[in-house]
């Protein structure tokens, strides 16, 4: 009888610990590393993305990894990224906000990036999104565009011994940028110019979490002791406040009309109408409106610029892909037409094109880092609230289990059988995250790839791009890392089609 009610009891208690398991999530794998500096050691700082994909095949979807004082939980599947993003999207829609310097640059987290989410942060989101939306789709921006990008090619065009497409590539973002902020007249404004040139090249150096400068993250306190580093910080926060004063300036140059303003002009009027409004979350100070419109500098120029000078490496080595995309844009657009963005759906080899860079080059390998709102699980781990948490979109892009021959280059991953763009809900769009995705998904997602589309329209339609005398590999895993991924130099020859 005894024996009996001991074997009860004993499957009594087994069931209770597999379904409280189950409820509660398995803990999170993680390699173990030393005393203090937790996982450093192991990681390739440079690339860490390349070795969280190689501890997955080890350690899983989710796993996670301890740098110094800091633990960051990494999902590295499509599924366990969606389920995330996309499933529990305001679980995973916080920042994380112990880095000293970000706050320093952000003025305590009072921007759009780096905020935790709450009704102003959605309602700058929309008011940004609509300017995004007006200065990139086609009216009235046809000249404009075609202008701005034209100016580009025929940079391109004049040199006529192999150079570095670089710098042109960068003046052509920073144009793009400036436009979206304070209209077309002010692109070609010197000050401003170099205002944004100026701010967007130090801070992102001046923020990278393992550079120069990391021990203020760690050891804040060491400010008042007189620091280099804290100094630097203090010119790139005046760097800041530079670039904030000429495009205020800019902004009062331009038109009255509100079709023919900028992102800050919108921003400002936000700022009005916010603040005479009873809601006190939605009230809009000073601070929220310059952070914002800085976000938009720092966000959409690195990024923008450095898929565009993959983007020339890569063609430069595949003149098979060339040959179509002269074909495809001989035929629609001709030789004298302008490429419009609403070209993407005739022009479907140069849209499988943009979507392939996207996924290829990946330039944000990682996103931005996420935080949790509350407790949760994700692939049946347990994950606490306030977790960090790291999406490794390089994993999910170059998944050798789904795409077959990740590294090379294939625009026809992103068309049917006769040629036609697969739709979004293909399995092979919907494990494109170059954007992120869910509640924090990037802003400027239809900015990016509408500009990525025209410059490989436009460039296909006047110039054959061959390899220069500098080579470097355009294989991603041969890119080196700042806060983002970046090609080596290598250079190019152009000769004009016609
Ligand atoms: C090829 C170009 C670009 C790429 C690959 C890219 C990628 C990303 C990624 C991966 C995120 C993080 C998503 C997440 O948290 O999970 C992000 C966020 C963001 N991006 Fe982009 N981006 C690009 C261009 C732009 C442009 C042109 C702008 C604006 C003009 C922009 C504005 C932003 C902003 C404001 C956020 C933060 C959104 C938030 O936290 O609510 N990005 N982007």
């Amino acid at each position: 009888m005894l024996q009996i009610v001991l074997a009860i009891g004993l499957i009594g208690i087994c069931i209770y610990w597999i379904t409280s398991k189950r409820r509660s999530g398995e803990a999170v794998p993680r390699y173990r590393g030393l005393p203090f500096i937790g996982n450093l050691h192991q990681l390739n700082l440079q690339r860490p993305e390349l070795t969280f994909t190689d501890w997955s095949k080890d350690l899983g979807a989710v796993f996670s990894v301890k740098f110094l004082s800091d633990e960051f939980v990494v999902l590295n599947t499509n599924a366990a990224i969606r389920e995330a993003l996309v499933t529990k999207r305001d679980t995973f829609a916080g920042r994380p906000q112990g880095a000293f310097r970000t706050g320093m640059i952000t003025d305590g987290f009072q921007d759009i990036t780096f905020c935790d989410p709450n009704p102003r942060w959605r309602f700058l989101r929309r008011t940004c999104q609509r300017s995004i939306k007006l200065s990139s789709d086609d009216s009235g921006n046809r000249e404009m565009l075609g202008d701005m990008i034209a100016k580009m090619v025929n940079a391109f065009l004049e040199q006529k011994t192999s150079f570095n497409p670089r710098e042109t590539i960068y003046r052509t973002t920073v144009g793009i940028i400036i436009k979206l902020l304070v209209n077309e007249r002010c692109t070609a404004d010197e000050d401003l110019v170099k205002a944004v040139v100026d701010y967007e090249k130090h801070v992102l150096s001046a923020t990278m979490p393992t550079g120069k400068g990391f021990e203020l993250d760690l050891f804040p306190w060491m400010r008042y002791f007189g620091i280099k580093s804290y100094k630097y910080m203090q010119y790139v926060v005046h760097l800041r406040d530079i670039l904030w004063d000429e495009l205020k300036k800019a902004e009062l140059r331009g038109g009255t009309d509100a079709e023919d303003q900028g992102l800050v002009a919108a921003l400002l009027r936000a700022q009005d109408e916010m603040n005479t409004a009873n809601d006190v979350h939605l009230k809009l100070s000073d601070v929220h409106v310059k952070q914002a419109a800085i976000d938009m500098v720092v966000a959409g120029t690195g990024t923008t610029t450095l898929h565009m000078y993959a983007y020339f490496n890569i063609i430069s080595n595949h003149p098979d892909i060339q040959d179509r995309l002269f074909r495809e844009v001989d035929l629609i657009v001709g030789k004298h037409g302008t490429v419009s963005v609403n070209d993407r759906k005739v022009l479907p080899i140069c849209f499988a094109t943009t979507l392939e860079l996207l996924r290829y080059a990946n330039i944000g390998a990682i996103g931005l880092p996420h935080a949790t709102l509350e407790a949760t699980t994700i692939a049946g781990k347990k994950i606490a609230k306030g977790a960090q948490v790291l999406t490794n979109l390089w994993a999910v892009h170059h998944d050798e289990d789904f795409w077959e021959e990740p590294f090379e280059f294939r625009p026809d991953r992103f068309l049917d059988s006769v040629g036609r763009l697969i739709p979004a809900s293909h399995p092979n769009r919907q494990r494109m995250l170059a954007f992120g995705a869910g509640a924090r998904v990037c802003i400027g997602e239809f900015l990016a790839t509408t500009r990525l589309f025209l410059v490989i329209a436009s460039t296909a339609q006047k110039c054959q791009i061959s390899p220069g005398d500098l080579r470097s590999s355009y294989d991603p895993r041969h890119y080196g890392h700042g806060m983002m991924l970046n090609p080596p130099d290598y250079e190019i020859k152009v000769k004009g089609r016609y």
